[in-house]
């Protein structure tokens, strides 16, 4: 079974979706920069081992990205989860987990990479806002998309309506994208993009006409 870690910073409310989800993956322990994330209660409450790892105690990104790295790799994680990890991760580190590092952003991008991505397109006057779950490279924000959700911008939306909006949709993606990792169901294809292969049916299973 694919075992992952989940990095927070936070509440850790997507954390909390992917640990309920039902998902064929051992979360083997959730990860937090800080000490006083909500989320690491949340996971112990789940059985979850949790760990901290405060950059304050390194003396640069490097070394905190080594011990971030021992950490992970002492759970032995196939796959990196980033939920609300509020770190830029050093080139060595992303690279570390190419192709199983995945993050969740509250925007459709390539729009609004970054923060206040919710007051951004407020005040850009979009029509459609959403969430994003993409593998993570370099450049931030930026890696192959898996899938995104959208949710009408209304006209007397606030950043904060907004966002809970959007909200319910990462918790409902981001434990999609999970699981078709973890069934294998994710593919690069040669321009750098994700396709994702149907679902086969177990051996001997009845396919129905609908499919
Ligand atoms: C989410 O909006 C996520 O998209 C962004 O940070 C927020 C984290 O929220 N990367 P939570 O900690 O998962 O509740």
């Amino acid at each position: 079974m694919t075992r992952a870690v989940v990095l927070i910073s936070g509440r850790g409310s997507n954390m909390e979706a992917l640990l309920r989800a039902g998902l064929p993956v051992e979360f083997a322990a959730v990860i937090s920069n800080r000490a006083e994330a909500q989320g690491l209660a949340i996971a112990r409450g789940l059985g979850v081992d949790t760990a901290v790892v405060d950059a304050r105690e390194y003396a640069d990104r490097e070394a905190f990205d080594a011990r971030l790295a021992e950490v992970i790799d002492g759970h032995r994680a196939d796959l990196v989860c980033l939920a609300g990890f509020m770190r830029i991760l050093s080139e060595g580190f992303v690279e570390r987990y190419a192709g199983r590092m995945l993050n969740i952003h509250p925007s459709l991008l390539p729009l609004f990479t970054g923060l206040d991505t919710h007051a951004r397109a407020l005040a850009a006057g979009v029509k459609l806002h959403g969430c994003t779950v993409h593998f993570v490279t370099p450049e931030l924000d930026a890696g192959p998309i898996v899938v995104q959700a959208a949710v009408p911008v209304l006209d007397d939306d606030t950043p904060e309506s907004l966002g809970a909006r959007v909200l319910a949709q990462e918790h409902r993606i981001y434990p999609m994208a999970v699981r078709w990792f973890a069934e294998g169901r994710l593919e690069a294809t040669q321009d750098g993009r994700v396709r994702v292969k149907r679902a086969v049916a177990p051996a001997g299973a009845l396919v129905s006409p609908a499919g």
